[in-house]
Parts: structure tokens; C-alpha cells; sequence
């Protein structure tokens, strides 16, 4: 069994989940849909379809909903990938089960395939292979790669039994009854997503995973340890750009070697500026003196003035950082600007083309 999927696995087909808003993530994705953000230099989703070409991927529909014609315009017909990339719109959001049944329109796969359905805002360092390996040897209805977080109840709750199968989906559950959680990326039996209700709203978390158990349907856990990433905040996404630059999540889309930053071509950093922390130095970017940037993301165009502090934060593109101000865990809009001696501390954002003036008190969103 193993051995007659590795020939189907050089074919493999992707649905590709890119259809949130990723309100989490505003202001950043007021513009941009969360995986086009710019992550290590380049798209996010840049990172997810090199890793899946690596694991024989070679077709990818895209599941899109919200600002659709942009992931075309950044990845094209996939060439660049060695992928052939195919873009599929819903006309209202149709929820992920929805989304997932909807762009089954556009696969070749015959009904006996496995089809591999990606999160479009996960970083994994899993083996897909092993995934799909696994799902074929076992025959199962769908296999869901699982992963253990301190905090599950932010996830979909994933009990299995001795053998692999999932007992239960508990999504976003107060109380879950393990750390073991749904990691966003599944291998489906083609003729499974076939069975999910077309052109209506539906939740592969609420509604169809937990069908499948219910009916009795082999839904099986693929758990593993490797490293992986929802970068659904800005704390997370900020922590997944910086771990791609420091290499603790291999990439093959990284746009050149990084050690402890990443300064992309067009940006200027001062000699006596101190950047750390896998820190990204965006396009056109400027970094004056003694400025200090650890652990953050500083987009196209903005400019980070003598002896100012940015750490664990987002600054947006063309947005203007004056001497002296202090970011903590912040988020930037793009084209904002502030002034002397601001302090922004823990997840406060300051929307696009915000001016704050020079002053000497704090602001954070806690108050
Ligand atoms: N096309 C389309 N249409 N895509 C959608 C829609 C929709 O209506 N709604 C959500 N998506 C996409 C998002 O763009 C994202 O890539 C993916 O589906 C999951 O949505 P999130 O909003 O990121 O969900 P989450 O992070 O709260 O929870 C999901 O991921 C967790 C792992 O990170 C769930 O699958 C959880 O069970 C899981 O643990
Ligand atoms: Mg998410």
C-alpha cells in the first residue's frame, strides 16, 4: 500500500485555505489577506508551497475569499514553485468545510486519491509524506496532522485512541481533554470531500470532522513533535518570521542565507545600530544609529531614527519611527508615525497613517 502511494504522491494535489480575513492580524491585513504578508522576505504562503513541493506536492488550488485577486497577482500559475497553482473564488466566504468542497471543482484527482488540505496561516515543520503515507496504509477517511500546544483551548481539541483514531473534535472547547491539537493540515480520501454540501456554509471543524466520527469513519491522528507555528497574531506572526530567519524552521523559499537578521537588497542600516533576533529589514528600509531593532519585522520603505527601540514588534511599509520612541510587542499601520519619546507597549496597534506626536507618556492596550 505504502509503495503504490509514492507513486501518487510525485502527483499530489493541495487545496490551499487562504480565505480568512485575519482579524487577529489588523491592521496588517487591512491591506493584505494574512498569507501574503510579507514573512522572512517573502509572501507567507512562499514558505508553505515550497515546503509542500518538497514533499512531492505539484498542483495546488487555492480556496480564496477575501481579497482574491491578490494571490494571484503574487504567485501567478505557480511556475516559479515548480507548482501548478489554480485559483478558485468564493463568491461569500463558505466557511473552511465550505471552501474545501468548493475548490474540489478544480481537482484531477480521481475519487480514491488522497488530496492534502493546508491551513493557510500555519508553519510546520512536520513530514507530509509520513502524513500521507500513513492515511493510504491505513485506509483511513481523513488523517489530521495533530501537534501539542500549552493552550489548546484556542485550537480544535484532538482525543485519540490507542491506534491513531480520533475519538473526538472538540473545536475551540473551554475545557479540552487533551494538549493534543488539530494542526491545520489534512490528508482527505477524495470521495470524502465529495460528500460535504455543496455551495452552502460549512465548518470542517464544527461539522464535518465530527460527522465522520460520529458515523463511524476511520479519522486518524498523524502526531509528531517537529516544529510548528499558527501565526493567526501578532505575536506569532512576528515569532514565525524571526524563527525562518534564525533557521529553527528550515525554508527552501528564503530569499538568501540570514544569520542573525535578514537585510533585504535596497535596505540601509547604520554600522552602530544593533539588529538581532532574526529581525527582517525590509526593502528601502532605514535603520539610523544606535537604533536597537530585536526580534521584529520592519516592512518596505519605513525608517527607524537614531537611538529608537523596536523589539517583538511590526513596522508597517513607509511608516516612521522618530529618535528616542520605544516599541514593545506592537504593530505599526503602514505610512504611521511615531514621534520622540512615544513608548508602545503589549499588542497596542497604531493604524495606517496615524501620526503621534512627540510626548513623554505611555500608551498600550491595557492601558
Ligand atoms: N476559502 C476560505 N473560506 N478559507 C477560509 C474561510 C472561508 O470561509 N474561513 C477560514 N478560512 C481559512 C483561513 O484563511 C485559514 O487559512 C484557515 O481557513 C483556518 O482559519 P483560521 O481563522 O486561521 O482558524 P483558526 O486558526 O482559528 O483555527 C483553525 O486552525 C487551527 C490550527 O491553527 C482550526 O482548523 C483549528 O481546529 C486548528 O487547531
Ligand atoms: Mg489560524
Amino acid at each position: 500500500m505504502t509503495e503504490s502511494y509514492s507513486t501518487e504522491a510525485a502527483h499530489l494535489e493541495a487545496i490551499l485555505l487562504v480565505g480568512g480575513q485575519g482579524t487577529r492580524l489588523r491592521p496588517l491585513t487591512l491591506s493584505t489577506p494574512k498569507p501574503l504578508l510579507p514573512t522572512a522576505g517573502v509572501p507567507f504562503l512562499a514558505h508553505q508551497l515550497a515546503r509542500a513541493h518538497s514533499f512531492g506536492v505539484r498542483r495546488v488550488v487555492f480556496a480564496t475569499s477575501y481579497r482574491a485577486s491578490m494571490f494571484a497577482e503574487a504567485f501567478g500559475d505557480g511556475s516559479a514553485f515548480g507548482l501548478s497553482l489554480v485559483y478558485i473564488t468564493e463568491e461569500s466566504p463558505l466557511g473552511t468545510g465550505g471552501a474545501i468542497r468548493n475548490a474540489a471543482r478544480a481537482l484531477t484527482s480521481g475519487p480514491d486519491a488522497p488530496i492534502l488540505v493546508l491551513n493557510g496561516d500555519i508553519l510546520s515543520g512536520h513530514d507530509i509524506s509520513e502524513q500521507v503515507g500513513l492515511h493510504v496504509a491505513r485506509r483511513a477517511a481523513v488523517t489530521l496532522h495533530l501537534t501539542e500546544v500549552d493552550d489548546p483551548s484556542r485550537f480544535g481539541c484532538v482525543p485519540t485512541g490507542e491506534d491513531g483514531r480520533v475519538t473526538a473534535f472538540l473545536e475551540k472547547t473551554p475545557n479540552p481533554v487533551t494538549n493534543r491539537i488539530n494542526a491545520g493540515c489534512y490528508v482527505f480520501q477524495r470521495s470524502v470531500i465529495d460528500q460535504i454540501p455543496e455551495g452552502q456554509v460549512v465548518s470542517v471543524e464544527r461539522e464535518t470532522f465530527p460527522g465522520l466520527i460520529e458515523s463511524g469513519e476511520l479519522v486518524l491522528g498523524y502526531a509528531d513533535r517537529s516544529y510548528w507555528l499558527d501565526v493567526g497574531t501578532p505575536a506569532a506572526f512576528v515569532q514565525g518570521s524571526c524563527d525562518l530567519v534564525l533557521g529553527r524552521l528550515a525554508s527552501p523559499a528564503l530569499p538568501g542565507p540570514c544569520g542573525e537578521s535578514l537585510a533585504l537588497p535596497g535596505s540601509r542600516v547604520s554600522p552602530s545600530a544593533k539588529i538581532a533576533g532574526g529581525t527582517v529589514i525590509g526593502p528601502g528600509a532605514v535603520v539610523e544609529s544606535d537604533a536597537s531593532v530585536r526580534g521584529s519585522v520592519l516592512y518596505a520603505d519605513c525608517v527607524v531614527e537614531s537611538g529608537a527601540t523596536v523589539a517583538d514588534s511590526v513596522v508597517g511599509v513607509g511608516a516612521h519611527i522618530a529618535s528616542g520612541a520605544v516599541l514593545r510587542d506592537v504593530v505599526i499601520g503602514d505610512g504611521a508615525y511615531v514621534g520622540p519619546g512615544n513608548e508602545l507597549l503589549a499588542g497596542a496597534r497604531v493604524w495606517p497613517g496615524v501620526r503621534l506626536p512627540p510626548r513623554a507618556v505611555r500608551f498600550s492596550s491595557d492601558g
